[in-house]
């Protein structure tokens, strides 16, 4: 069975699949408003960072779309949709990355009427989700290589077709080894808070029959310590210039325990999940998100009264634990300062 679709574009309206619905119910959402994609990446109907960014170019043609119909000027519609959108969700790069592209062809477009300059966004967030969907398919070829036969594999959160444009960086690489006869397992971490890894994570991999078994995240050393895993594939919300890599909440430990075992550790990323721009680490924004998450279960508050929360959605992992970075460009080793730099 081929993999799923997180979105598509349709007669002028972008469509999502509702995540938060997974894996109970497969349903659309259909969104003709900036503002609903905004809504929609706020509240993690869609999630993942390079869909986040994908979902956004088309919340740019739905603003510029949205002011035609209405008869209104297109540029301050623009300009909020832009500020909007950036303000959702602050840890991803690769929203901002796809918003600047969308601003970048806004302005060579201001000279076009109405109609030719929403046609030409609309080029632009086609493009860009599907230049993200090869360089997923790009990638995994690569990362595929690393895998060693009769594989058992750890991942971490979800970054599999729901998380990106299509195919998959971490669950990419995956698909591409099990396609390749060279996978045995899929660990794949339940990921607190919202698991990601649970919900998502095992039901893309159990709809297309690839081997997976959940655990909670406490476990993982337990594993590779009994010498059950052979390395561990992420995702990547933001790898800054010297190599240190945001990602799910979690990763951090993971990859800590993974060097402990002297397991390999790898990152897999689109090329527009580098942020060059931020020199490491310390100065990625960490999203910190609504106490409810770790405080309540099915709705229930599950701590006593006056219990403290805090729910930092991402962390950062050294660059020092990373064993390779995996993107369409190719796989890059240490020192990443040089090898990021070179790629971009
Ligand atoms: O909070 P989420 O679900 O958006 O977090 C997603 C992740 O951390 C993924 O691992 C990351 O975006 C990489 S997806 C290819």
């Amino acid at each position: 069975m081929s993999e799923v679709r997180p979105l598509f574009w349709k007669e002028g309206r972008l469509h999502l699949l509702d995540q938060n619905l997974l894996p109970d119910r497969v349903e659309y959402r259909v969104l003709s408003s900036w503002e609903e994609v905004a809504q929609a990446i706020r509240d993690m109907a869609v999630r993942g960072a390079p869909a986040i960014g994908v979902a956004a170019a088309f919340g740019m043609v739905l603003a510029a779309s949205g002011a035609l119909t209405a008869g209104k000027p297109l540029a301050p519609e623009i300009s909020r949709a832009l500020t909007g959108l950036a303000a959702t969700r602050p840890t991803a790069v690769n929203l901002f990355w796809a918003l600047e592209r969308m601003r970048r062809r806004w302005e060579q477009s201001l000279a076009m009427e109405g109609e030719k300059a929403t046609a030409a966004l609309e080029e632009e967030a086609l493009r860009i989700w599907q230049e993200e969907e090869e360089a997923n398919r790009h990638l995994a070829r690569l990362g595929a290589d690393l895998v060693p036969p009769g594989a058992r594999v750890l991942t971490h959160c979800n970054a599999g077709a729901l998380a990106t444009a299509g195919y998959g960086t971490a669950l990419g690489i995956i698909r591409a080894a099990h396609r390749a006869g060279k996978l045995e397992m899929v660990y794949a971490d339940e990921t607190r808070p919202r698991l990601q890894g649970a919900r998502l994570t095992s039901w893309e991999l159990v709809t297309e029959g690839i081997p997976v078994t959940v655990i909670c995240d406490n476990m993982a050393a337990s594993l590779m310590a009994q010498g059950k895993i052979d390395l561990v594939v992420v995702g990547a919300d933001r790898i800054a210039a010297n190599g240190d890599v945001a990602n799910k909440i979690g990763t951090y430990a993971l990859a800590i325990v993974a060097h402990y075992h002297g397991v390999p550790f790898y990152v897999a990323a689109p090329t527009s999940t580098v942020d060059l721009r931020t020199p490491s680490g310390r100065e990625i924004p960490i999203e910190e998100r609504a106490e409810e998450e770790v405080s309540c279960w099915e709705g229930r508050r599950i701590l006593p009264p006056g219990v403290k929360v805090v729910n930092p959605a991402f962390d950062v992992t050294p660059a020092a634990l990373v064993s390779a970075v995996i993107t369409e460009r190719g796989i890059l080793k240490p020192p990443y300062p040089e090898s990021l730099k070179a790629i971009r």
